[in-house]
């Protein structure tokens, strides 16, 4: 059997704290295929960004192990691409000089001139041609995630990380990212995990919604979301959809300590 492209297993993690050790992760199983698209979602606290530092290669977990690709994480990896809550974009460059800092950093064979136009297509991809020049500050919040959307995916990263992407932005912007997040997702092969609150995005964006527990977090339950069932705006209102929404909500009641597990029927 092929192994799966991110293969996180037994990971335990516990921070050091003027209290004493904080227990974070508790032999926590995850594993994403290659090409798969995995969402991450649980109680605020409970460790998801502590499990894309650990993916990144950014932290080594004090008990299990992290696979990307058949190797054993122990340092940052730059075949990760990241993306966060709030882009950190640099004011003193363009959207596009933004854009390729990565190809700064990691070796490419891409001459300057590929460099660039990839930047520009990816730009263009996202929705934001004709503002290639512009400085950070010229652009929306949500053109602002676009670009780092595109800078995450500059370099080609075989693994895509979203720590809730889209989490400050208000609800129709956010609609409009995870239309654009397909988009991305059918031009450029990733795989990807993404840390979202959201669970519409959940089963919006990914194939498979996995819910963490409260701390120490586990994976607490997991749900397939077929190829062909929430990829337009309009099925998110569709009764299936509910009914999916309404299984992974009272999951997530459970993590935090409220509700009980019911079976799903
Ligand atoms: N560097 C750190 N040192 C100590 N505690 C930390 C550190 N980073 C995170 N924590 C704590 O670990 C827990 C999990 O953090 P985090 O992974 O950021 O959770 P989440 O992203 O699910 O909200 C939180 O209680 C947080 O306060
Ligand atoms: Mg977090």
């Amino acid at each position: 059997m092929e192994r799966p492209l991110i293969d996180i297993k037994g990971v335990s993690h516990a921070y050091m704290t003027e209290t004493g050790p904080l227990q974070v992760l508790d032999g926590l199983d995850i594993s994403v295929p290659t090409g798969g698209f995995v969402a991450v979602v649980g109680p605020s606290g409970c460790g998801k960004s502590t499990l894309t530092r650990l993916i990144a290669g950014l932290m080594r977990p004090d008990a299990g192990e992290v696979w990307l690709h058949g190797k054993q994480v122990t340092s940052p990896r730059s075949t990760v691409g990241m993306a966060f809550q709030n882009p950190v974009l640099l004011e003193w460059r363009s959207i596009l000089k933004n854009v390729m800092l990565p190809l700064e950093i990691v070796p490419t064979k891409l001459s300057k001139r590929e460099r660039e136009e990839r930047a520009y297509r990816l730009l263009a991809l996202v929705g934001l041609e004709g503002f290639e020049d512009k400085r950070p500050s010229e652009l929306s919040g949500g053109m602002r995630q676009r670009a780092s959307l595109c800078r995450a995916l500059i370099h080609q990263p075989e693994v895509l990380i979203l720590d809730e992407p889209f989490g400050s932005l208000d609800a129709f912007t956010r609609e409009d990212l995870w239309q654009t997040m397909q988009a991305l997702k059918a031009e450029e092969p990733f795989t990807g995990v993404l840390i979202t609150h959201d669970l519409r995005e959940s089963i919006f964006l990914a194939n498979q919604v996995v819910v963490l527990s409260g701390r120490p977090a586990r994976a607490q339950y997991v749900m397939d979301v077929p190829a062909d069932a929430q990829r337009e705006l309009d099925d998110l209102y569709a009764p299936q959809t509910a009914e999916r929404l309404n299984i992974l909500r009272r999951q997530i009641e459970v993590a935090q300590g409220r509700g009980r597990a019911r079976p799903e029927a």
